[in-house]
């Protein structure tokens, strides 16, 4: 792999590859020194163009525990300020002889625009309403480690479809590891056209909940939806917020997801958070080793130890 902009560039094989690379490296965490040399003498750069916390720390995370060296960079306290335009930023920073740039942005594409400017490996942690791939790849793992496997299984992805780069990666992904995708929320968030996108879409939550294997809730993104698109937050919640009512219709050994940040009260009750269905805390936990999984395929040469 040269970069990873998007899903639509691994098929399945590669898709598995990186969920078996990651299994390794969740053993390395496990480890009491949960560290290898494997990116020693390598520079990985994070290039936040947006806000993150997860995302970011995540991948600096798994850099730092393959012995790469970081650098962060954030557009709120740099020369984007005094007007650097992204094309002199890239190279500033490349400049500096970087192996691979983690990149965020609200443009969608901007991750792919970047690869073309530089030498080094892209990698699109967020683009717009676009993209999220390693976000996708760490839910699969996920989903992998509870189920042995995504065959089958049904995953209701629940919110405000429409702007989320998340369930777009996520779509490619599990559809093409066999899961069943249903798309759940008011119809102004859905996506406009779904042609070509293997989903089925259901605006009643009540009556798929109890067939769904995965409930994966969605924040709704307020800073990206015009406010007339909105039912009031409070009728939200009541048709499509994962309270615990509906948490209790689930099927018994049914599972829960969010990829964060959550708004507790607002898409999914606490009481679901915390329960024992929620997977968000081994979402994010798991999220470190996916993305050592990424950049060592995408910068390692030797072996692992
Ligand atoms: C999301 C994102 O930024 O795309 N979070 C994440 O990276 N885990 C989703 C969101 O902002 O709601």
């Amino acid at each position: 792999m040269r970069h990873l902009l998007a899903i639509d560039d691994l098929d399945r094989d590669a898709i598995i590859g990186l969920l078996d690379g990651s299994e390794y490296m969740s053993e390395v965490l496990a480890r009491e020194i949960p560290k290898v040399p494997a990116l020693r003498g390598k520079t990985i750069v994070s290039l936040f163009y947006e806000d993150s916390t997860r995302t970011r720390l995540s991948f600096e995370t798994a850099a730092k525990r393959l012995g790469a060296d970081t650098m962060t960079f954030t557009a709120g306290s740099s020369s984007v300020k005094k007007g650097e335009s992204l094309l002199d930023t890239v190279r500033t920073i490349e400049s500096m002889g970087i192996d691979a740039m983690v990149v965020r942005h609200s443009a969608a594409g901007a991750p792919h625009r970047i690869a073309g400017w530089i030498d080094a490996a892209v990698v699109n942690a967020g683009d717009g309403r676009h993209g999220h791939p390693t976000q996708a790849l760490l839910d699969a793992f996920t989903l992998r480690r509870h189920r042995g496997d995504l065959t089958g299984a049904r995953i209701g992805i629940v919110g405000d479809v429409r702007n989320s780069r998340v369930a777009r990666s996520g779509i490619e992904c599990w559809d093409r590891l066999g899961a069943q995708i249903t798309l759940i929320g008011p119809p102004t968030l859905m996506p406009e056209r779904l042609d070509g996108w293997p989903v089925d879409v259901a605006h009643d939550f009540d009556a798929v909940i109890s067939e769904l294997d995965v409930v994966y809730v969605l924040r709704v993104q307020q800073e990206r939806i015009g406010r007339a698109l909105l039912p009031s937050l409070r009728e939200y919640y009541t048709r499509w917020g994962l309270n615990t009512d509906r948490a209790e219709r689930m099927k018994p050994d049914a599972l829960v997801m969010h990829p964060g940040p959550m708004i507790r009260g607002s898409e999914i009750a606490t009481e679901v958070v915390d329960g024992p269905r929620s997977l968000v805390r081994e979402q994010v936990a798991n999220g470190v080793a996916v993305r050592m999984a990424v950049l060592f395929d995408l910068i390692g040469s030797g072996g692992l130890v």
